[in-house]
């Protein structure tokens, strides 16, 4: 077990080091660096069926449920089809209304999830052909999908998902740039762009894993015996929230509770006092108007919560030295386009609560009453 470990104390921490080649081979092959094209030749719908297509619904669970949540952001934006994503749990039970050239799309870790495998039956006894981003080859949901992305993260061990969640992104990110191009909207001119900067994904991974574990390990000493914590983003970057607070709650048995950061005055407001630590999810592309937008934005949110002696760990941009003056705790991530940041984003908040958890001396890889793969309904 100690050498399957390789060096590292826990799996988790292994599996959390191992993102930077778990996201690269997602990539592999699917993406051209010279002409921005996209491949998913185990697709088996073809350009018609995702040109004609009026929407895709998401279904999934847990850490795969967040990650459907940015893949909404990223696949209205660039494909400009929309997105709709279910809890997997939940599909059957609201009588979806099936629209004429629908897709379906499951995704899974596992591929083995009972909930995910119910949500793909109904789709398909509704008439939606359904594709699936899965972690394992062969897995029962990619047998009865009309192709899968197959997130070549390797085996994850630890409960509490990591690079399976950061590869799920990066396979999101790849889809809504095929379909943007199978689309031929206005995004599809920037691919090359965008190809480039996917690929520079891994090496910043590599820069956070650098520059934060140590940051993170001291903010656990001071904050390992909180009792609640808040997690706050804004867009793309609330999903990432809910991440972040699904991990501590996972592993620490703190609880946490991940929040639109401009819904905090319609109610969490009321919770901050000096003893809450909030997490706020601060990043921005400087070059995308719209991302500075929801920065700005976010920034005012961090203002309400110092003023009411609310504790802020903000995660920002690296260079942003403004948001460092406003808050007690900062943890930089390399700048990236807004659609790749939660990637980046990400490794801090596994961090910190790998740390968190650490501390308190919980048993990370096995966390109580969770498995790794829930087969019953
Ligand atoms: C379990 C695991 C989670 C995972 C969820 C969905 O609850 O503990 O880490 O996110 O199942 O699993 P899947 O394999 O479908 O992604």
């Amino acid at each position: 077990i100690q050498a399957e470990k390789g060096g590292y104390k826990h799996f988790m921490l292994k599996e959390i080091n191992e993102q930077p080649r778990a996201i690269r081979d997602t990539t592999l092959g699917r993406v051209s660096l010279d002409s921005g094209q996209v491949f998913l030749p185990d697709l088996k719908l073809g350009p018609e069926e995702f040109r004609r297509a009026t929407q895709l619904t998401i279904a999934a669970c847990g850490t795969s449920w967040h990650a459907a949540l940015a893949g909404k952001f990223m696949i209205e934006r660039l494909a400009r089809l929309p997105v709709e994503v279910d809890y997997a749990s939940e599909y059957r039970y609201r009588s979806p209304i099936a629209s004429p050239n629908e897709i379906g799309l499951l995704i899974t870790q596992s591929g083995e999830t009972a909930d995910t495998i119910a949500a793909q039956r109904e789709m398909t006894s509704l008439g939606i052909p359904t594709l699936a981003i899965c972690n394992v080859v062969g897995a029962a949901i990619t047998r009865e999908a009309h192709g899968t992305i197959t997130t070549n993260a390797g085996p994850e061990i630890g409960v509490a998902s990591t690079k399976a969640f950061t590869a799920q992104l990066t396979a999101l990110f790849t889809l809504a740039l095929y379909l943007a191009q199978q689309r031929g909207t206005a995004a599809a001119e920037h691919s090359l762009h965008l190809v480039t900067e996917l690929s520079k994904i891994p090496g910043k991974v590599e820069e956070v894993l650098r520059s934060v574990d140590d940051a993170c390990a001291n903010l656990a000493k001071s904050f390992s015996n909180a009792r609640d914590f808040l997690f706050l983003g804004r867009g793309i970057h609330y999903p990432i929230a809910l991440e972040g607070a699904l991990k501590l709650k996972e592993i620490s048995y703190i609880h946490a509770e991940g929040y639109p950061a401009g819904e905090m005055k319609h109610g969490p407001n009321a919770l901050i006092d000096e003893s809450l630590p909030v997490v706020v999810i601060a990043t921005q592309d400087p070059t995308d108007p719209q991302s500075v937008l929801k920065y700005e934005k976010t920034l005012s949110n961090i203002q309400e919560v110092t003023a009411r002696s609310g504790r802020v760990i903000a995660i920002a941009t690296e260079g942003d030295h403004e948001i460092s003056k406003l808050v007690e705790h900062t943890l930089h991530v390399p700048a990236a386009p807004e659609l790749l940041l939660p990637i980046l984003e990400t490794v801090p908040l596994q961090l910190l609560a790998y740390h968190i958890a650490v501390r308190r001396g919980c048993d990370v890889d096995q966390p109580r009453n969770l498995a790794k793969s829930v087969t019953v309904e």
